[in-house]
Parts: structure tokens; sequence; C-alpha cells
């Protein structure tokens, strides 16, 4: 049996087709792309981003001491995160890029990282992450950085919150500091029981 010239065509444009869906569902949803950067940045380029300004060490300051259920409560607070994000020093970079020590860090200068041209521009402005504008970007990352790729709040059931935001950049300044443990130490939370809800901050 052969297959007419035009049925060809069209088995080609169908696949191409599905393949076009299959990368821009996970674009739409996630903001996963399949580029990558080769971008480095020395110790010299982020220092003379960092010029003029003068940040204190975010990581010296003290925290509240906390419990292990209250540190569990933070991690759960900041799991949405967790999907696209690492903490620590040997963290990969997922669909976002890795936060290590993101504290009083430029904008966008995580090695390898395919930012978008929003993010480049707020690093070319000069922008560096305190706790209080990390708090303002969860709280409305498209009005702070409009066109962004980070897709957050995801669509579906949550709740955002003051709670779950300070939460959120708290347990960021334990676990993004230097020298911190994995986000893996920090147990769960348990599992709730039955007629038990899950937990959310914002209730
Ligand atoms: C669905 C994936 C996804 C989720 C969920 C997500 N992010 Fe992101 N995040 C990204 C991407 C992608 C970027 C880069 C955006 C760009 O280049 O436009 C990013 C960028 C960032 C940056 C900028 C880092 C830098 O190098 O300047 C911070 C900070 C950040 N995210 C924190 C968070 C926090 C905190 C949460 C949870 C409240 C969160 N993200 C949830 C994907 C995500």
């Amino acid at each position: 049996m052969s297959v007419s010239a035009t049925a060809k065509i069209n088995i080609v444009v169908m696949l191409g087709g599905l393949l076009a869906l299959a990368l821009y569902f996970p674009y739409l949803w996630f903001g996963v792309t399949p580029f990558g950067s080769d971008q480095e940045f020395s110790k010299a380029d982020i220092q003379s981003l960092l010029a003029d300004k003068d940040m204190p060490d975010f990581y010296a300051q003290s925290l509240p001491e906390r419990t292990e259920l209250e540190m569990s409560e933070m991690k759960a607070a900041y799991n949405w995160c967790r999907f696209c994000h690492t903490l620590d020093q040997e963290g990969h970079n997922r669909v976002g890029p890795n936060l290590y020590r993101i504290f009083g860090s430029p904008a966008a200068v995580v090695d390898h990282f395919p930012y978008s041209d929003s993010f480049i521009e707020l690093r070319e402005s000069g922008f560096v992450w305190t706790p209080d504008l990390m708090q303002a970007f969860i709280e409305d990352p498209h009005t702070m950085v409009p066109g962004n790729r980070m897709r957050y709040p995801p669509m579906i059931l949550y709740d955002m919150c003051d709670k779950r935001n300070q939460m959120i950049v708290e347990y960021l300044l334990h676990m993004t500091a230097p020298g911190a443990p994995s986000d893996e130490t920090i147990s769960p939370l348990p599992e709730p029981q039955e007629g038990e809800q899950p937990f959310n901050p914002c209730v």
C-alpha cells in the first residue's frame, strides 16, 4: 500500500502540531522551557552589580527561635515553591533557579539559568533581593516583574495570604543561608488524620 504525498504531509503537520502542544502546555502552566543558558557570573560580576549598594548581611540577622513543628509548618507553606526551586548550595536549577544565598544577591545571577528578558532587565536595573522585596514579589510576582516566566501563584486550589508569605520568607532566610542544612532535613508535617484538613496557613 502506498501512502500519498498529501497523507505524508498531513502526518508531518499533525506530528509537528503535537510536538508544539507538548512543549507549549508545560511552558504555559509551569514556565518550563527547553532552552538552557551557558552564562556564568563571576564574583567580580556580582560585586560590580552590588557596587554602591550598602546591603546588610541578611543571614547574620537573628531569626525567631522555632520548634521542629514550626519549621515543618514553614516547610509546608513553602511546598509549592519547591516544585520549581532548590535552596541549598548543591541544589540544581529546576524549572526555576536555585535560591542559595538569594538575600543580598542581585536578581538573575544564577549560573546556567535561562532567565526571561524581564528578569535580565531587573538585574540590569540594579535590583538586589531583600526579605521585604521577596515578600512583595511572592505576593504578586507579575505586577512586580511584568512579563516574567514564573508561574506563581498556581492556577487552582491554592490560598495565598500574608501569613503564608511571611512563613515562606522566613523559611528562605533559614534554608538559603550559607551552611544551612538541606531542606530535606526538615521533617514534613504528619499526614492529616481522617476528617482533618491538610495544613493551610491561610485559615
Ligand atoms: C512553576 C514554577 C515556579 C514556582 C512554583 C515558583 N517559581 Fe520562582 N521562579 C520560577 C522561574 C521560571 C523563575 C525565573 C523567571 C524568569 O526568568 O522570568 C523564577 C524566579 C524566582 C526568583 C528570582 C531568582 C533570581 O535569580 O533572581 C525568586 C526569588 C523566586 N522565583 C522565588 C520563588 C518563591 C519564593 C516561590 C514560592 C512562593 C516560587 N518562586 C515559586 C519558577 C517558579
